[in-house]
């Protein structure tokens, strides 16, 4: 069967490359797409935001079967919904169940009725009320934006002054754009992060491996946040009891919350996760597949992709064995000078001998027969290995052969 993929970045080719190693996948259709895409699929030029001349597209396209939505903001404007009603099978939550990522506020509330452990939070959408409560709250304290917002909605807070700031840019001055400006402002918590990714049905749940990103843009974890820099897969940190806890008290209080709602959830639901000293807390769920996440987890599938979507699509995904290949990928961004700030497009990109790896494009075109930038994240290079320094090193070995005029990549992905 055809099938159209949704999107144009690292994640989406990885989607892509892992769905045409499937025997039962013909054509692969990509939109927007991008070079590196372009290379084992067909671009479509049509943006994620066009469902009208996406649903055009497959109407006059009959071989296409599955149409796998994979971006945040599609999913919580109801590309799923849209499709579905125009009879066109396609995989991603549909917008009642994508507002799990699209409303801080909801996730906050569905936490907080299901005892689903998270940071303590407030939530308003009057200025006044909320500057009291930062009078009285302890710092650091977390000020989230409701809403999409490119992942810029997360202020950490050290001080009242910049808490109250942060708090008016969302409510007063608006810069979210949002139709009911609201705001989220919670507890700090401390440890180390892990992303679990997992494919649910809106029954069953089935977790791949634990994975970790790097947000800031420079080594160490200074600068800048970022879409995220690299990630690595399994997260050695995140052991099996954990997973077998977080299944019991997060994953599955979620998912059953969600259908008792009416809001089955049917895709990839993301739990971004905290390792607390006092256990395991949910700091956000994304209603898709994380970037880069994907492109160290997708790697190490064995179960065919197009044979998981289909049983999630058709609610049987309790029939499915899930398999992976016990290795362990390390993931390496590669971006372009000055993100995540502004940037120059159109620089040259040189790929030459990258050994076994795989090189994710993200933010690539071809201008003049050459293979150029255009994104702030460029390409997501994967190596696959044995543990995490021998995976590592083939990444940074590739990574050597590559070069992009300008750009910049962190060192110590995995290193910590
Ligand atoms: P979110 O968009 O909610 O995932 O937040 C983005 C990032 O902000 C997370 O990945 C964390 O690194 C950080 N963050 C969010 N909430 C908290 C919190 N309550 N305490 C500490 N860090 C947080
Ligand atoms: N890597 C974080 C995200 O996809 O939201």
């Amino acid at each position: 069967m055809d099938i159209l993929v949704i999107g144009g970045g690292g994640r989406e080719h990885a989607i892509v490359h892992a769905l045409s190693k499937s025997p039962r996948a013909g054509r692969i259709y990509c939109a927007p797409s991008n070079a590196g895409i372009n290379m084992i699929a067909e671009g479509v030029g049509l943006a994620v935001s066009d469902f009208e001349g996406i649903c055009d597209f497959l109407d006059t396209h009959p071989n296409i079967k599955l149409t796998v939505v994979a971006p945040d903001n599609p999913l919580a404007d109801g590309l799923v919904n849209e499709l579905e009603a125009r009879g066109h099978r396609a995989f991603g939550p549909r917008a009642e169940a994508a507002i799990i990522e699209a409303s801080k506020k909801f996730a906050k509330e569905l936490m907080k009725n299901n005892n689903i452990p998270t940071a303590a939070y407030e939530a308003f959408s009057d200025c006044g009320p909320a500057v009291e409560y930062l009078k009285k709250t302890a710092y650091p304290v977390v000020v989230k934006a409701d809403g999409l917002a490119y992942g810029k909605g997360v202020t950490i807070c050290s001080s009242f002054a910049e808490a109250k700031k942060a708090v008016e840019e969302i409510l007063l001055d608006n810069i979210f754009g949002n139709k009911n400006p609201s705001v989220v402002i919670e507890e700090f918590l401390e440890g180390r992060e892990v992303s679990v990714l997992a494919f649910t049905d809106g029954k069953t749940i089935k977790a791949m491996p634990p994975s970790q990103d790097h947000k800031r843009a420079y080594d160490g974890d200074r600068g800048p946040n970022t879409g995220g820099m690299g990630a690595f897969s399994p997260s050695p940190y995140y052991t099996k009891e954990m997973g077998e806890w977080a299944m019991k008290h997060i994953f599955l209080p979620t998912v059953r919350a969600m259908s008792e709602m009416g809001r089955k959830f049917k895709g990839v639901i993301y739990f971004g996760l905290m390792m607390c000293k006092d256990g395991i807390k949910v700091l956000e769920y994304n209603s898709r597949f994380g970037d880069p996440e994907t492109q160290a987890v997708l790697p190490l599938l064995k179960t065919d992709l197009l044979d998981i979507m289909e049983a999630v699509i058709d609610e049987r995904l309790d029939e499915i064995d899930i398999e992976w290949s016990g290795e362990t990928a390390v993931t390496v961004v590669y971006a372009s000078g000055g993100y995540p700030g502004s940037y120059e497009k159109g620089k040259e990109v040189a790929i030459g001998d990258v050994g076994g790896c795989f090189v994710y494009h993200a933010g690539t075109a071809i201008k003049d027969g050459k293979l150029v930038t255009s994104g702030g994240r460029v390409l997501a290079v994967t190596a696959k290995g044995k543990d995490i320094p021998d995976a590592r090193e083939k990444a940074y070995a590739a990574l050597k052969n590559i070069r992009i005029d300008g750009g910049f990549y962190r060192t110590d992905i995995g290193l910590k």
